[in-house]
C-alpha cells in the first residue's frame, strides 16, 4: 500500500490503474475505526483497486466547530488500511487540497446542495457544512476517477445529499452505502466518541436506545411521527438535543403519519463535554 499527498502523484497512479481496473474511493477524514474498517473491507470485497481519502476538510467545518481539534491520527489509519488491503491513502494537506485564494480570501469554487436540503437537521446548525462536504467529494471523485464510492448510513443527511449531488451534477459514480457499525452497548461508532468524558460515554448510549424504542413503537403500529418522537426525547433528558425528526427515506421531507420508508433521526450534544453526536434508525 501507497501513501501520496501529492495531487499530482495520485492523478499519475489513477491514470495507470484506470486502465485496467475498476477504481473505488472510501472518502474519510481520518481517525479510522471499525465503522470505517467496515467501508474499507466492503469496498476491497467489490473492488479491485481501492483508494482511502484522509482528509480533515476545514471547507466543511464552521468557525466554531471542531476543525482544530479534530483526531488527526495518520499512523493508526495507514496500519488499518494496509490490514484491510486499500492499494492508496491519499492524504493531502489543506494547501494541496485547496488553492491559494481559499487561505487567502477563505472562499474557494463551492459545489452547493440546493436550500431544501440542506435547510433541515445538520445542515441547518451546520450553515455551509454541505456545501464543504460536496465540494471536496466532487474534488476527490474527479481526482480518483473512482466508479464506486462508500459511504456510511450513520451520516444519513450527508448520503442522501450526494446521492442527489452525483445525480444532478452526472458524475459517473456509483454510491454504496454501508450499515451503521455500533459498539457492543449501540453507541454508534463515530471518531468524535473519543472526545466523550466517562459519564459521556454512559450517556451515550440513550440515543441509540431511544431510537431502538420508537423502531419498536412503530413496529407495533404507531405510525404518527410526534409520538416516535416523544418516545425518542424521554431519553434525551440529559442532553442539549438539536433534533429528533422523522423523515421520508425517498425525499429527507419531514413526515407526520408514515405511510412509506421512513428514517427517524437524532441529533444530540452531550451533557458533560457536548460532543455533538447523530445516529438513525430505519423504521
Ligand atoms: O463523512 C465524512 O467523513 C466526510 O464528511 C467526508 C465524506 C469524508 C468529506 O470530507
Amino acid at each position: 500500500m501507497k501513501v501520496i499527498y501529492k495531487k499530482s502523484e495520485l492523478k499519475e497512479i489513477v491514470k495507470e490503474a484506470a486502465k485496467t481496473k475498476d477504481i473505488a474511493l472510501v472518502p474519510t477524514m481520518g481517525a479510522l475505526h471499525k465503522g470505517h474498517k467496515s467501508l474499507i473491507d466492503k469496498a476491497v470485497n467489490e473492488n479491485d483497486f481501492v483508494i482511502v481519502s484522509v482528509f480533515v476538510n476545514p471547507t466543511q467545518f464552521g468557525p466554531n466547530e471542531d476543525y482544530d481539534k479534530y483526531p488527526r491520527t495518520l499512523d493508526n489509519d495507514i496500519k488499518l488500511c494496509e490490514n484491510s488491503g486499500a492499494d492508496i491513502i491519499f492524504a493531502p494537506s489543506p494547501k494541496e487540497m485547496y488553492d491559494e485564494i481559499y487561505f487567502e480570501e477563505k472562499e474557494t469554487t463551492l459545489v452547493c446542495p440546493p436550500y431544501k436540503y440542506v435547510n433541515k437537521l445538520c445542515g441547518k446548525s451546520r450553515p455551509g457544512h454541505f456545501d464543504g462536504v460536496c465540494t471536496v467529494v466532487s474534488k476527490l471523485f474527479n481526482l480518483t476517477k473512482c466508479k464506486r464510492a462508500y459511504f456510511g448510513k450513520k451520516d444519513a443527511q450527508q448520503l442522501f445529499i450526494i446521492k442527489k449531488m452525483v445525480s444532478e451534477l452526472d458524475f459517473d459514480v456509483e454510491i454504496v452505502p454501508v450499515d451503521i457499525v455500533r459498539e457492543d452497548d449501540g453507541l454508534a461508532t463515530s471518531s468524535r466518541n473519543t472526545y466523550l468524558s466517562e459519564s459521556d460515554r454512559i450517556f451515550a448510549v440513550n440515543i441509540h436506545k431511544g431510537l431502538e424504542k420508537a423502531k419498536e413503537l412503530y413496529q407495533k403500529g404507531i405510525i404518527e411521527s410526534q409520538t416516535l418522537i416523544d418516545t425518542a426525547m424521554a431519553y434525551l433528558k440529559d442532553f442539549d438535543v438539536d433534533y429528533v425528526e422523522v423523515v421520508s427515506l425517498e425525499d429527507f421531507e419531514k413526515i407526520g403519519t408514515i405511510k412509506n420508508e421512513a428514517l427517524m433521526l437524532i441529533a444530540a450534544k452531550t451533557p458533560d463535554k457536548k460532543v455533538r453526536l447523530i445516529d438513525n434508525i430505519e423504521l
